[in-house]
């Protein structure tokens, strides 16, 4: 495997921009299906308001990151200030008040791992589910956009990488692949080590934005409209990284002893994480530290079975930017 880690880029590589370009165009949302996410939160808003006037809701996960794609349901966080709450009993009043005014298919999940209330509104066609106080979620997914801000190329590559994880099946965390959330951080953390760098470490850099959610203090430099041209002396392009990312994972990772960390912008050892050893049900074979939360593994749901499923699927990946004649469809064909 390692002998492979000097693999060249082959030298065509830039005919392929313009097909990948296409591929990821075809992925962005159209604004009108914005405007429909904006129109059921300002109504989400206002059924809130009247009960819990001190409650703030927010968008999270794709449908505000800037990594989502076309018709994805909508991840909203009900934010409340006030230690003495029930959630269930709170999740259970919302899904009451939500049912009378007409949206349909509700129902709380209040013994679910996150508690949610699902919805779907038959004005717009979106589904929805809400959780309460789910706080760290909205300030990862704030981090998310605010790095796509950086470089334009952070969403082409992700939007490539999850469009090929959704095809072959390996973005089924129930099934011990990994989330759309980690193969993101994995696109940032890629780009971060590029040299010359096309992304910063934020949370490095003077803090210019920080709150404390759960006693984990969240601190970053989130004037990202100062670092426009941060990428600029790194010339690579869409193809290029494609190539590159998934020769990385196939080929030159360390996956028995290394950790990718965006809160760093480096690569760590498993050692001083201390995730050397199976705890519990969380194996860490492949290890991708949660930006906030960092004693969390976003590999932790990866069993033996499903590494080598991974594996293979990256090194498929790695073959086809390699020498396939057509690498912006084949990299998509359906498992
Ligand atoms: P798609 O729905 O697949 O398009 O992507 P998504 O961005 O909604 O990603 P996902 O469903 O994986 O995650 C939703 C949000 O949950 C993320 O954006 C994070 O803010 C948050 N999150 C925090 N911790 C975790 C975690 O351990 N796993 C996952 N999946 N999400 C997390
Ligand atoms: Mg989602």
């Amino acid at each position: 495997r390692m002998a492979n880690k000097y693999m060249a880029c082959r030298n065509d590589i830039h005919r392929y921009d313009a097909p990948f370009m296409a591929v990821y165009k075809s992925l962005i949302p159209a604004e009108e299906e914005l405007e429909k996410q904006r129109q059921l939160m300002a109504q989400l808003e206002n059924l809130v308001a009247k009960e819990w006037p001190h409650a703030k809701l927010y968008l999270y996960g794709s449908c505000a990151n800037s990594f989502g794609f076309p018709k994805s349901d909508i991840d909203v966080c009900l934010a409340i200030e006030d230690d003495d709450i029930n959630k269930s009993e709170m999740l259970l009043k919302l899904a009451d008040i939500l049912q009378s005014d007409n949206l349909q298919n509700v129902q709380a999940l209040t013994r679910a791992r996150v508690p949610i209330v699902k919805l779907m509104d038959p004005v717009t066609g979106i589904s929805c589910d809400i959780c309460i106080n789910n706080v760290l979620a909205v300030v990862n997914t704030k981090l998310l956009r605010d790095y796509a801000r950086i470089d334009a190329r952070l969403r082409q590559l992700a939007f490539i990488v999850k469009h090929w994880a959704k095809s072959r099946r390996v973005n089924e965390t129930y099934q011990g692949t990994l989330s759309s959330y980690a193969y993101v951080l994995m696109c940032i953390h890629y780009l971060q080590l590029r040299r010359p760098p096309i992304l910063p470490c934020l949370q490095e850099m003077d803090p210019t934005y920080s709150v404390r959610v759960n006693n984990i203090r969240c601190v970053y430099f989130d004037n990202v409209e100062r670092l426009s041209n941060f990428g600029s002396n790194n010339r690579e392009t869409i193809a290029e990284l494609v190539w590159g990312f998934f020769n990385y994972w196939a080929y030159a990772h360390d996956y028995s002893n290394t950790v990718v960390s965006v809160r760093t912008g480096s690569i760590l050892g498993k050692r001083e994480k201390d995730w050397t050893r199976r705890v519990g049900n969380d194996r860490h074979l492949i290890c991708i530290e949660d930006p906030f939360e960092t004693s969390h593994d976003l590999g932790r749901v990866v069993d033996k079975f499903s590494i080598r499923v991974l594996r293979e699927e990256f090194e498929r990946a790695a073959k086809i930017m390699h020498q396939d004649p057509n690498p912006s469809a084949k990299l998509f064909e359906p498992y």
